[in-house]
């Protein structure tokens, strides 16, 4: 049986799992059309080089690649952003503009498996093309924290950590750090979460040690979280572009709290975001019991549609991804009962009747109504035990007394009461019945 299990880290969807995904999906894609965005969809699988040396070192060591019978050098998609751009890039002359787009999607990233963390997986996209203000950014974090809060999450749940790729530099400049350095830092603040002080050999290694009072400058700027406190740590340095950077800083918390979603958005330096394309704000959620990996994340990547070959568009955009999105939801009880009961139950008195309950049968699930009834003749209890265990509302009765009178009985099964229906009332009484007139 070995040879037949499913590989490591990829996942068999039965229906109650496809039940939740879908549920995810449908809100998303609900919260998605609300905000103007259209949806596309793209292949999974794609010419390796779209990858190479865009993604980011950690993602490309993550590929799945191999060579197809045509000798292309092929991956599956490890993340939608580099083929919305090649996709938008091509049309970016007709397209009218802002361009807001989403998708859902099956990505693979051969990763270590973790909780939370697959090597499939699936990802709701949200992107902004031509937009180079922070308006972009405010339309995609009110986006990013609809598409959390339709599902009763609260700012208790979860949180987003907003950082500033620009802000970062800008800040490193005015510390007298030159671009190769101030790119390494930022290397350093990725990795500084997950390994403290030893993400600092990062540095040490190309540049030599860091002097202490940029390291203790650099803690402190990482250790900023709210926007007063990052104003009084970058007042001093007088930069003019450090100005400029805070007033964008103030129009998106400003705007975001007017909608309000300020409890749900924290400064956060200490997020730059591993992947490579990205130019300014970057943003990640995070539940706020701390249990989790990351639920979401993303940021401005204003060069990636032109390094693709399309012309010069800004863009910015996020990713939530459904496996930490669902165990969410799961720790803090936000699952509905998915069920999959039908309305009604139909119970059949023999071959005879079978025929006549046909008529019923097609003209309920023509109206809409679920109806189930027993593929083969069973005996009047084993079916009622299929009604009950169906958890239908309903059981349509259709004996052969009933059907000679020209009758149905409807039983209500929660209630255990019975009426004769005549059948050419069925349909409308169900339907009375379900929309709550019954
Ligand atoms: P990312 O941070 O790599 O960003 O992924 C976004 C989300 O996808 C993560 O926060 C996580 O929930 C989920 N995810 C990533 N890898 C895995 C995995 N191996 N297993 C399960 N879930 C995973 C991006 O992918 C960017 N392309 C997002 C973006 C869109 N940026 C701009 N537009």
């Amino acid at each position: 049986m070995a040879s037949f299990q499913t590989l490591p880290g990829f996942r068999e969807c039965y229906p109650e799992d496809l039940a939740l995904r879908s549920h995810l999906f449908r809100r998303w894609r609900q919260a998605a059309g609300v905000f103007g965005f259209a949806e596309y969809d793209a292949p999974v699988l794609e010419p390796l080089d779209l990858y190479r040396a865009k993604s980011g070192s950690e993602i490309e060591a993550q590929l799945f690649s191999f060579t197809d019978k045509g000798g292309r050098e092929v991956a599956l998609r490890p993340e939608m952003t580099p083929t919305v751009c090649r996709l938008v890039g091509a049309r970016a002359n007709t397209l009218r503009r802002p361009i807001k787009w989403f998708s859902i999607g099956e990505f693979f990233r051969y990763e270590r498996m973790q909780k939370g963390r697959g090597r499939c997986f699936h990802q709701f996209n949200a992107d902004i093309f031509g937009e180079a203000g922070p308006e972009a950014e405010i339309e995609l974090i009110a986006l990013l924290v609809q598409c959390f809060a339709a599902f009763g999450l609260t700012a208790d749940d979860f949180y987003i950590r907003l950082s500033d790729r620009n802000l970062w530099f800008y800040y490193l400049e005015a510390l007298g750090l030159d671009e190769p350095r101030a790119r390494t830092v930022l290397t350093v603040v990725d990795r500084y979460e997950k390994n403290g002080d030893a993400a600092f050999t990062a540095y040490t290694d190309a540049f030599g040690p860091l002097p202490e009072d940029l390291k203790a400058r650099i803690l402190a700027f990482l250790g900023v979280k709210s926007l007063p406190a990052l104003e009084a740590m970058l007042a001093p340095l007088g930069a003019e572009k450090l100005a400029a950077r805070l007033a964008e800083w103030r129009q998106v918390l400003t705007a975001l709290d007017a909608m309000g979603w300020g409890s749900f958005v924290t400064v956060d330096l200490g997020v730059v975001r591993g992947l490579a394309y990205y130019t300014g704000f970057v943003f990640e959620a995070f539940d706020r019991r701390g249990d989790l990996r990351a639920l979401a994340g993303g940021g401005r990547y204003d060069n990636l549609v032109k390094k693709l070959g399309g012309p010069d568009l800004p863009a910015v955009g996020f990713a939530i991804g459904d496996m930490t999105f669902s165990l969410l939801l799961e720790q803090r009880g936000l699952l509905p009962p998915l069920v999959s009961a039908p309305d009604v139950y139909c119970v059949i008195g023999g071959a005879a009747e079978r025929l006549m309950a046909f008529r019923e049968i097609h003209a309920l699930r023509a109206a809409g109504v679920r109806v189930e009834y027993p593929l083969r003749d069973l005996a009047f209890g084993k079916q009622f035990k299929a009604a009950a265990e169906s958890g239908a509302r309903l059981a349509l009765i259709l004996g052969g007394d009933e059907l000679a009178r020209g009758v149905v009985k409807v039983r209500n099964l929660g209630q255990r009461s019975e009426v004769e229906v005549p059948r050419d009332a069925v349909v409308a009484h169900v339907r009375d019945f379900l929309a709550g007139n019954g």
